[in-house]
């Protein structure tokens, strides 16, 4: 893991974008694994500006969201199809037959998610997956106890999740759908490269816990201590219960200018 503490969210998320713009510009053809939610709306308009201001062009790339709410049709305000059209593709050059985001009103829900499990390795397989954590240290909406080895399938979300994603709903807990399509946890390891954002004093229990903690089902991000090139990139708020903090950022500074973005 290379934990990357920044002084604010809007540097991160610059940072963030910088690995993804050198992806795509290395290779047109990427297949990005993308998240929604609060945390990489600065990435997205980062890209958006990349995309206006260089010209960073995303018509060969493909995408796979990882997650979407069970019962919201995807048109629908709160659904993530609906937010992720909203805040970045249609504000960008990808061609709309190269995204993918499940689908929550499907009736054979397992059969539906072994297709979107055999579209990602038809595609090639995640070359660069965008993650968020929640408080409960979630990463997709694979919630604590969640299978290391799951794939594409149904959840139930935990109630800090639904009251936490009250402010998409009009802070109604009530109307927050229980059940989520998400990529599994073992789905989202195979991807080649992992870029988890973390944001504010209330991701800091859950970042110190998937950093600096045990590998354990409680804490679903903690397993990328196992990937091979996962990067966890932070505001100081998210980094504040780390005690590695000034070793994470005396590695950072000492690499060379050119490792920085990679
Ligand atoms: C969203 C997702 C979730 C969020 C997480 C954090 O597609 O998979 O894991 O990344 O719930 O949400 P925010 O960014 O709203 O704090």
């Amino acid at each position: 893991m290379e934990v990357i503490i920044n002084s604010d969210a809007r540097v991160a998320s610059e940072r963030a974008a910088r690995v993804v713009a050198r992806l795509v510009r290395e290779k047109p053809d990427a297949v990005l694994g993308l998240a929604t939610g609060s945390t990489p709306l600065m990435l997205y308009e980062e890209l958006i500006r990349l995309h206006a201001q260089e010209g960073l062009d995303f018509s060969r790339v493909t995408s796979f969201n990882l997650d979407e709410y069970v019962g919201l049709d995807s048109d629908h305000k709160w659904s993530y199809n609906h937010f992720m059209w909203d805040k970045f593709f249609s504000r960008i050059n990808i061609n709309p037959d190269n995204v993918n985001i499940p689908d929550g009103m499907v009736t054979d829900i397992p059969a539906y998610c072994d297709a979107y499990e055999r579209q990602i390795a038809q595609s090639g397989g995640v070359d660069l997956q965008i993650l968020g954590i929640g408080a409960d240290g979630h990463i997709g909406f694979n919630e604590p106890t969640s299978s290391f080895a799951s794939r594409t399938r149904i959840k139930t979300l935990t109630r800090r999740t639904v009251a936490d994603n009250a402010c998409f709903f009009d802070d109604d807990e009530a109307i927050v759908p229980r059940h989520c399509i998400t990529m599994g946890i073992g789905t989202i390891m195979e991807s080649r490269t992992i870029l988890l954002l973390a944001f504010g004093e209330n991701k800091a229990d859950a970042i110190a816990a998937t950093v600096e903690g045990p590998v354990a089902a409680m804490v679903p991000a903690s397993i990328l201590q196992h990937h091979a090139d996962a990067k966890i990139i932070l505001d100081e708020s998210a980094s504040a219960r780390l005690q590695l903090a000034a070793y994470y950022r005396w590695v950072y500074e000492g690499k060379p200018e050119w490792q920085q973005d990679a």
